[in-house]
């Protein structure tokens, strides 16, 4: 007979075969957990039952998939961000931990500024500007370049029960005015790093993470039209060792206070600005 135990363990060993144990260990978890509702709780009264076929077919399944590279996010086809479902799929980043600290910073400088609108430019999934619309008074808009990108957001939206607009375009290209704060994660890798980075990123949309000048192009190009726009604030996702150069270009455009937030890793993570 075999169990969930033992497909357990098969599959901690199958995804052992390109990820550290701890990781392949707590993906495990979270493919019985989210791809089959079986959760840990679940697990210890049913870890002895025979599993049936129709699950070891899914699981051999995905890990075919898996086993190309592909994110567990998109063979699930959706992910958790602060505590929501979001739709995700090959036309938008998956959204990652660290953007929290970027909804973290936003909110704070909003309070402080007292704003009353901000736009999320670069929305992917929504991640942003959907949790701005529920977890503020905000009047929200949301734009990406990427129609496709923008639908899911869109979906997102609607499922979660968030109310904001959408715009399609580049950067602040087609936002009206006032714009209010500026909220992004535009993509910051720099192309030179293609080459070092890990497998899953290749199946992520390109135009969701690199950016010419070494990363830094669209961060700048945001700095200076949220200056020449006479936006509030900026509070921008940037790359690990991004921080000081960004600073100083901003300080040179005219941003009175620039602010450098770290991760939990200790990189650059947040530069915000107002
Ligand atoms: C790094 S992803 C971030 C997605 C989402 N905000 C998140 O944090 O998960 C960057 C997003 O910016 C969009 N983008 C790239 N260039 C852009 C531009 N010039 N104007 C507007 N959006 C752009 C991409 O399509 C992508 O959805």
């Amino acid at each position: 007979m075999f169990t969930y135990s033992d497909l357990r363990q098969s599959l901690r060993a199958s995804l052992g075969a390109f990820l550290p144990p701890e990781e392949a260990s707590a993906e495990a978890a979270l493919w019985f957990a989210e791809g089959l509702g079986r959760e840990a709780a679940w697990f210890h009264a049913h870890g002895m039952d025979p599993v049936p076929d129709s699950e070891r077919h899914q699981i051999g399944a995905w890990l075919g998939r898996r086993e190309k590279g592909e994110p567990w996010a998109y063979i699930l086809g959706w992910t958790l961000w602060r505590g929501r479902r979001f739709e995700t799929g090959p036309d938008t980043l998956i959204p990652r931990p660290e953007t929290e600290l970027v909804l973290e910073a936003a909110l704070e400088v909003g309070k402080r500024l007292g704003v009353r609108h901000a736009v999320d430019i670069g929305t992917g999934t929504g991640i942003l500007g959907i949790t701005l619309a529920l977890e503020t008074d905000w009047a929200i808009t949301a734009t990406d370049i990427s129609v496709k990108a923008l639908a899911v957001a869109q979906r997102n939206a609607l499922a979660l029960g968030a109310k904001l607009g959408f715009l399609s375009g580049d950067l602040l290209g087609p936002v009206p005015d006032p714009v209010g704060l500026v909220v992004s994660n535009p993509p910051y890798v720099d192309p030179a790093d293609r080459p070092t980075l890990q497998r899953e990123l290749s199946f992520e949309p390109e135009s969701a993470l690199f950016a010419p000048d070494r990363g830094l192009a669209l961060c700048i190009e945001l700095l200076r039209q949220a200056r020449v726009r006479s936006c509030p604030g900026c509070v921008l996702e940037i790359g690990a060792g991004q921080g000081s150069e960004l600073r100083a270009r901003a300080e040179a455009m005219g941003w009175k206070r620039v602010m450098i937030h770290r991760d939990f890793a200790g990189h650059d993570r947040v530069l915000v600005a107002f």
